[in-house]
């Protein structure tokens, strides 16, 4: 088993049901002894938590808020995630960059090769290790129509600003992350989660233990 740090990322659109996977998974890792660190995109830091806010809820155009997700995600890296993988800890986020191309990329319709400048710059490997981009071990990938998402949503609670778009906005995220995982398809598992909840779990599960990192 590995015993570097991991990083995983949990992706999908709204309303995919990825929380109760991510806090069962850290609670996996831990019964095997490992050190684990569950954070968010964009947050984690006290500064990233306040950018989360504002492209939460704050009206901008999708530059602004690529360029707030990716300075929230710099300041993560920093403070949280470089830190957490160099002591050897697992570290499960909640979003990451395919979270951007697909929203502000797919849903917004932001250029792609713009967020992939930003990427390389923000996602450097900060100096530590030399040359390199930061990217996840390993990206899960609820994958659920957006119809289906919709239902599962609604009325569930107040929706924050992309939570209450359209349909056909989160049919573009969708789209969004789709091509994200064509363009790396080994980094990606992606989990049919109009499954039921037991069987999407197993597939999370399965995901890890074929790439050795749980038994
Ligand atoms: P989400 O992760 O779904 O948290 P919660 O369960 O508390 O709603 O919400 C984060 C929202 O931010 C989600 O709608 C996707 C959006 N987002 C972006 O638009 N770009 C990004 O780069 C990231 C990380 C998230």
């Amino acid at each position: 088993m590995t015993q570097g740090g991991l990083f995983i990322s949990f992706e999908g659109i709204d309303g995919a049901g990825k929380s109760t996977h991510i806090d069962a998974l850290a609670q996996a890792f831990r019964m095997q002894g490992r050190a684990v660190r569950v954070t968010r995109e964009p947050g984690g830091t006290p500064l990233a938590e306040k950018l989360r806010d504002m492209v939460l809820n704050d009206r901008m155009d999708a530059m602004t808020e690529a360029l707030l997700v990716f300075a929230a995600r710099r300041d993560h890296l920093q403070q949280v995630i470089e830190p957490a993988l160099a002591a050897g800890a697992v570290v499960l986020c909640d979003r990451f960059t395919d979270a951007t191309f697909a929203y502000q990329g797919g849903g917004r319709g932001f250029d792609l090769s713009l967020l992939t400048v930003l990427e390389n710059m923000v996602q450097d490997t900060l100096g530590a290790k030399g040359p390199g981009l930061r990217q996840p071990d390993l990206t899960i990938w609820f994958d659920l129509p957006a119809e289906i998402a919709a239902s599962r949503l609604a009325g569930t609670r107040a929706p924050d600003k992309f939570e209450s778009q359209p349909l056909e906005f989160f049919q573009r995220v969708a789209a969004g992350y789709l091509q994200r995982m064509i363009a790396s398809p080994g980094r990606f598992a992606r989990i049919d989660a109009g499954n039921a909840r037991d069987a999407v779990w197993q597939r999370v599960l399965d995901a890890v233990r074929g790439r050795g990192w749980l038994t």
